[in-house]
């Protein structure tokens, strides 16, 4: 036991849990997964396993894209970068509805799975589905050699490294800079993405392990004690607009993965239709409002949010004056291009729901009843 115990602390490299130790991986992560690919001098994005397969892609009718968990919130993510400079229609399924819901799939489909451990069950088995179906059937899985990376006939691996805390944190934002450097190529290769575009996103796609180096110095303690303002919340609500929405889910899902507080993504817009009825001076509110990407829209539903006394936890680019002046808590990010800021974004809402967690006194990187392979359905 006492050697386990040490050995398990070797392995934490001086953090008190796995999850702190990944989160601050990141800026290496993310440089890993873009390692030999983006090579910007020469103005490059080099992948085999697309090039090797680009008519099946330059010929796809859709791209569905399949996965659970965080990996989904990662491929809705995806849905926005790659209709945005590819222009390639794209869906979104959860596996687990895509495989029981006799899908419509053909030969003219590309469907890419994404998974961390690259075993899970119901993902497995929808892209077993789509293979029958003759569709082209792509992995981005963080395990090598895993059976969804085996099964896959072609994919791009996120190399993360490997990841122990069972809340997924730097497998999603290299699964997001693996679905960046697609969207870049395939919109490159089919003209939808022209070249002074393509050579100032790459550019600053090579500099994103900077910038969350960045969000992880200078927010590190100021999100520290936030957290210790919301260790008794029960509930909470997490939103964001555009490419926002889905890293609003994933925010949620990590604070609830781990704190076991009660917590809810949605599009900010869509605030309105429901969750609105729950805001009083008790809930929690974390918004997602850089400044490109729909910020107006962002102001005014903070205004609405603010009239009804809830708890603004603004996450908002440096030297933001109009949501900032609204909100109880700012969490200033660097600001960049729309495409790129969940990136950014998930690492001060990673470390928020580490924190409260840690304050609750919870096992981060064990939560209750969770597991980080689902092998079963
Ligand atoms: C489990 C894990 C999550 C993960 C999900 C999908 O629920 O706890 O962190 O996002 O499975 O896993 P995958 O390995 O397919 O990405």
């Amino acid at each position: 036991q006492e050697l386990k115990l040490s050995l398990e602390q070797i392995e934490k490299g001086g953090y008190e849990h796995f999850m702190l130790k990944e989160i601050f991986e990141q800026p290496k992560s993310v440089h890993d997964t873009m390692r030999g690919r983006l090579l910007v001098d020469e103005g490059v994005i080099k992948m085999a396993g697309i090039w090797d397969h680009i008519e099946r892609f330059k010929n796809a009718n859709r791209i569905i894209i399949i996965a659970c968990g965080t990996s989904w919130h990662a491929g809705l993510i995806g849905e926005y970068l790659i209709e945005e400079y590819a222009r390639i229609p794209v869906e979104v399924e959860y596996a687990s509805e895509f495989r029981y819901r006799n899908p419509i799939i053909t030969d003219k489909d590309v469907v890419i799975a994404i998974s961390q451990s690259g075993e899970t069950a119901d993902t497995m088995a929808a892209l077993k589905l789509a293979k029958e179906k003759g569709a082209f059937i792509y992995g981005i899985c963080n395990v090598v050699d895993s059976s969804i990376a085996r099964i896959t006939d072609a994919g791009s691996y996120t190399h993360a490294g490997p990841e122990i805390g069972v809340a997924s944190t730097k497998a999603f934002t290299a699964q997001l800079t693996i679905l960046t450097l697609i969207a870049f190529k395939l919109g490159k290769h089919n003209g939808n993405l022209g070249n002074a575009d393509f050579m100032s996103l790459i550019a600053e796609l090579d500099a994103i392990p900077k910038r969350i180096e960045d969000v992880l110095s200078s927010t590190h303690e100021l999100v520290q004690n936030i957290a210790k303002d919301f260790v008794g919340a029960t509930n909470f609500l997490y939103l964001g607009r555009g490419y926002n929405y889905p890293a609003a889910l994933e925010g949620a899902l990590k604070l609830k993965e781990i704190s076991y507080i009660h917590a809810e993504g949605y599009p900010a817009a869509e605030m309105k239709h429901g969750p609105i009825a729950l805001i009083d001076e008790n809930m929690p509110i974390v918004i997602i409002a850089p400044k490109k990407g729909h910020y107006d829209k962002i102001v005014s539903n903070v205004q609405e949010i603010k009239a009804r006394k809830g708890k603004i936890i603004a996450v908002v680019n440096r030297g933001d004056t109009q949501v900032s002046a609204m909100a109880d808590y700012v969490i200033e990010i660097p600001e960049t291009s729309e495409c790129f800021s969940p990136i950014v974004a998930s690492v001060p809402l990673q470390l928020l729901a580490y924190y409260i967690a840690v304050y609750r006194g919870a096992n981060v990187d064990q939560p209750r009843n969770l597991a980080k392979s689902v092998t079963v359905e």
